[in-house]
């Protein structure tokens, strides 16, 4: 019989952080390939040309069975349970990750060991950061030319301002390749290019300086690897958990996901010093995870995940107490209370009903369209809210319009669908009718997934217009009218979703003209309330 604590200290909610083509998707199916929870690695094709049309994309994402939106992968390992929060990696998508990573207990952060670190690993590291999650990193793509580890410690303190711990560390260089030596576990596992598949490398117990290395390895690269050992036992961090959790260091590890090579070592071992899923910080104070009752926080929702089922699911991270089937909940933000109705957890594609969940556990509800992003749910009368699901001001506005009126029902549906998903802002213009909208995006491919999906799973065929603005702010008074603005052809009043006036700005520039002339309203970039 596991204990309730027993099941909190068993789990690992983490995603996987980097920039596009570091090997996330790699990575993570030789993660699942371990777990036991797919059979077969390298399945998946295609994956060459990343500048393709977004139908191509959605449709090799859908083939990968991992939707274009973060999607949820959990499985049993060595007494584990483990969640993996997948995320988008395109930097249009970058939205949907920042409100995924809201649900991390940990964050793994790949770095392409040829390239280092690159600008949307900064950004997430940032996001990580600012959350508190502890950051695990993976060098990867060992098996071939990487800068040299040292240079890449430097580079992770310059540019993300973290020092680093490494676990394991390369033999040999310049895509040469040995295998790597195990400062913790003091061993050296062997490197053989062109394995694939689930395997586990040969390794040999035995410190750095163990006279037996030599043969194994050959005399010079044996003495390289003792004396940058060495120097990494004075010079170098040593590993410290407190450190680890506070930001404040990273373990690092070396390996190639491709090859397989460092991916077992690593899961072990990561899995092992992650954190389980930790208290909370809510308007009422901290929530611990093994507080009796249920509370969890929707950090997204998904219309048509499944076409064939046509519904809308809200992702719950659990956070504290017992999830059980038809359990019933205080929407904290409507006061009313709800049934969790068909709770599932998620695998790729595939769903399975949930009987029972822990803190950590992510479950998808069926949502009849009363959940919006942040939601908190609890058991019993308590009214606390999670705190912190970021909202991101728009940067990339359109006019989007059906091609054929008698479609409106069907594009509205879509449009007010997506919106709820939090992938696109609506904004209407007054006096213009509802066939054309005004939409705001974050990422400029928001656009193009819009048509794909309007078109895909709504029936609606749209024209997209681009507009001239970049910026758009709400204000602290219930009317603006068109005069406020005077003349300039550099700003726009629309209205949002419950017909409050929101401006859109060509540029900073015209803003602060307006701004200037308007001293008494405050501007806001995300709304001010709801
Ligand atoms: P992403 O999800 O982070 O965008 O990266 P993805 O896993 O798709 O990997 C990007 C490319 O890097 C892929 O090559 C993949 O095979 C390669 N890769 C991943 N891990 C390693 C590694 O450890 N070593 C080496 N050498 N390459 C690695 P591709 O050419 O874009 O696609 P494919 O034809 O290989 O599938």
């Amino acid at each position: 019989m596991i204990t309730h604590l027993q099941e909190i200290n068993r789990r690992r909610t983490f995603a996987i952080i980097s920039h596009p083509d570091a090997g996330k998707t790699t990575l993570t199916e030789k993660l699942l390939l371990y777990g036991g929870a797919i059979r077969l690695a390298g399945t998946v094709k295609g994956r060459k040309s990343k500048a393709y049309a977004v139908s191509d994309w959605m449709e090799i994402e859908k083939q990968r069975g991992i939707s274009v939106t973060s999607s949820v992968m959990n499985f049993d390992y060595n007494g584990y349970r483990i969640n993996i929060l997948d995320t988008p990696g395109h930097q249009d998508f970058s939205e949907d990750t920042y409100r995924t990573l809201t649900a991390a207990d940990s964050a793994v952060m790949l770095i392409d060991g040829a390239k280092g670190v690159e600008e949307q690993t900064k950004k997430l590291f940032q996001v990580c950061r600012m959350r508190g999650i502890p950051i695990f990193t993976f060098i990867n793509k060992l098996d071939r030319h990487c800068k040299s580890p040292f240079e890449l410690m430097e580079e992770i303190e310059e540019a993300l301002g973290i020092r680093s711990c490494p676990i394991n560390w390369p033999i040999g260089s310049d895509g040469n390749y040995k295998g790597v030596y195990n400062r913790k576990l003091a061993q050296i596992e062997l490197f053989h290019a062109g394995e694939d598949g689930q395997r586990i490398f040969p390794s040999e117990n035995g410190t750095a300086s163990d006279e037996r290395f030599k043969e194994i390895i050959g005399e010079d690269l044996y003495l390289k690897l003792n004396e940058e050992i060495e120097l990494l036992d004075i010079a170098g961090d040593e590993f410290d958990m407190e450190k680890v959790i506070s930001g404040e260091l990273t373990p690092m590890f070396l390996g190639s996901a491709m090859s397989n090579f460092g991916v077992q070592p690593f899961l072990d071992e990561f899995i092992r010093l992650a954190p389980h899923p930790g208290e909370k910080s809510t308007d009422q104070g901290m929530i611990k995870p093994d507080a009796e009752e249920f509370s969890g926080f929707v950090f997204k929702i998904q219309a048509n995940m499944n076409m064939a089922h046509r519904d809308r699911i809200a992702f719950i991270k659990i956070c504290s107490g017992k999830f059980e089937k038809g359990l019933t909940v205080n929407h904290v933000r409507t006061g009313k209370k709800i049934s969790l109705s068909q709770p599932q957890q998620f695998f790729a594609q595939e769903r399975s009903m949930v009987e029972e969940a822990y803190p950590g556990d992510i479950i998808g509800v069926f949502d009849p369209g009363i959940f919006n992003i942040g939601d908190t749910l609890c058991e019993g009368k308590k009214s606390f809210r999670f705190e912190g699901i970021p909202i991101f001001p728009a940067e990339h506005f359109a006019t989007v319009s059906t091609k054929n009126a008698l479609k409106r029902k069907q594009f509205l549906k879509g449009i007010n669908q997506i919106s709820e998903e939090g992938a696109i802002q609506v904004f209407k213009q007054p006096n213009i009718g509802v066939e054309a909208l005004t939409i705001g995006v974050v990422g400029i491919m928001q656009f193009e997934v819009l048509e794909y999906r309007l078109k895909h799973e709504y029936g609606v065929d749209v024209t997209i217009q681009t507009l001239p603005y970049q910026l758009a702010r709400w204000v602290s008074v219930e009317k603006f009218t068109r005069e406020m603005l005077g003349y300039t052809d550099q700003a726009e009043i629309v209205e949002d979703r419950y017909d409050r006036p929101v401006i859109l700005f060509h540029n900073q520039w015209a803003l602060n003209r307006i701004r200037e002339k308007h001293s008494g309203i405050t501007f806001y970039d995300i709304p001010p309330y709801v």
